[in-house]
């Protein structure tokens, strides 16, 4: 059977959960954790390649996770088991430098390092985790594991750390830890979004709102479709749209693209050198009026009225800023002919995940039919789920 769900997509049809961790914690420690913690991965319903230009998003946080079973250690190291990656990794206070550790247990490293420059005073750890966020998708699960960390390791140490800089901290560890040059969306949404709600997020001054999301009220669901051509912001294509951004800005003479208003759209891309920054320009300038449409649009509890919004976002996304792949596109396509009101690419781009509006219980007849259309291409099957509105870190 082709149906996929949040728990068989990852081909080990495990959820993340407390139990899972505790167990193996016992037995890779030889005694309890002192407590589990999680942080979900996300979608961003609108609001793409924004949030560094100091624009708005609109994500909300997934029921999938990065769950964390952990205890102090007295000898001042950390120790971590990832169940999915099979792997343990150690390190000490001498690699809480960038660099220090590299691969996966960066995220790790990289939140104790930021903790740590932040003067705050960091025990020593054991931590085993294990998530059900797919890696490398779109759906943030970098983020998920930044913050399913922090969370524990403020817990353990004691640690009085504010909910946006808990965010803010992660993305350090992203930006100058790891090495990816990201904006605060997805550290944002893993922390701060409630239950039922997306979270409405201004990246400039970081104020933020919950906006009830309540899709089944309106007869739809959210269909997330992992096309699993992966992606990765280590890579340059992220960092090039991002550098264009900042040179199109230097030019217009902003602080940031969000300055550019719609009404002075036109104005701006006269003045701007060539069609490629022009129509870099246009997408982050109509995507972040999409946004304040969308917000306002859930606000007034009309969620079918976002589909126009989710198709414009994808052409703009393909068109203008040239981050979408054949894949996904044919994603998208499919979405819309097999009964979606409106899908698009979520996340950084480059391959990962489609959401699209979909009739309540429809996600399997759209899948279906993606799944289909993948395999007339030649391309590999896709994994799907039903994305629903969750609470962030824990
Ligand atoms: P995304 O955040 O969209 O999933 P990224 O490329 O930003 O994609 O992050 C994926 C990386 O996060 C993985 O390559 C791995 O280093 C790390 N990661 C995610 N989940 C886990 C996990 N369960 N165990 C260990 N590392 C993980
Ligand atoms: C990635 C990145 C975010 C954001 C997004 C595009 O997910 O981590 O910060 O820029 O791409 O909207």
């Amino acid at each position: 059977m082709v149906r996929n769900s949040a728990r068989d997509r990852s081909g080990t049809a495990e959820a993340a959960t407390a139990e899972t961790v505790t167990s193996a914690f016992v037995t890779e420690v030889g005694h309890d954790p002192a407590g589990v913690w999680a942080a979900p991965g996300r979608v961003n319903l609108i609001g793409e390649h924004t949030d560094y230009n100091d624009g708005f998003v609109l994500p909300f946080a997934l029921a999938e996770w990065v769950v964390v079973a952990a205890g102090p250690r007295d000898d001042g190291t950390w120790r971590v088991r990832s169940l999915t990656r099979r792997q343990t990794v150690s390190f000490g206070p001498d690699e809480l430098v960038p660099g220090g550790v590299d691969g996966w247990a960066a995220y790790v490293a990289g939140v104790v390092w930021a903790l740590t420059e932040a003067g705050h005073d960091v025990r020593g750890a054991d931590l085993v985790l294990t998530s059900d966020v797919p890696a490398g998708a779109g759906l943030s699960s970098s983020a998920a594991l930044e913050c399913a960390v922090l969370t524990a390791l403020v817990d353990l140490s004691d640690l009085h750390v504010a909910p946006l800089d808990r965010a803010r901290l992660a993305r350090r560890c992203e930006n100058e830890y790891v090495g990816a040059p990201t904006g605060l969306l997805d550290q944002a949404a893993s922390t701060l979004c409630e239950a039922d709600n997306a979270l409405f997020l201004d990246c400039r001054s970081a104020n933020h709102r919950q906006v009830p999301l309540d899709l089944g009220a309106a007869g739809l669901e959210l269909l997330v479709l992992d096309t699993k051509t992966p992606h990765s912001h280590l890579t340059g294509e992220y960092g090039d749209r991002r550098h264009a951004c900042e040179e199109a800005a230097r030019i217009l003479g902003v602080p940031a693209l969000r300055d550019v208003t719609l009404e002075g759209l036109d104005d701006a891309l006269a003045r701007l050198p060539d069609d490629v920054m022009r129509r870099r320009v246009r997408h982050v300038v109509t995507e972040d009026a999409r946004v304040l449409e969308a917000v306002a649009i859930a606000d007034e509890g009309r969620p079918a009225d976002l589909a126009p919004l989710l198709d414009a976002s994808h052409t703009s996304m393909r068109d203008d800023f040239e981050i979408t792949v054949p894949t996904v596109d044919l994603a998208v396509e499919t979405a819309r002919a097999a009964g979606a009101h409106g899908a698009r690419m979520t996340g950084g781009g480059f391959g990962g995940c489609i959401i699209a509006l979909v009739p309540e219980g429809g996600s399997d007849t759209v899948g279906q039919a993606v799944a289909a259309a993948f395999a007339e291409a030649g391309y590999g099957a896709p994994a799907w789920f039903v994305g629903v509105p969750s609470a962030g870190a824990r």
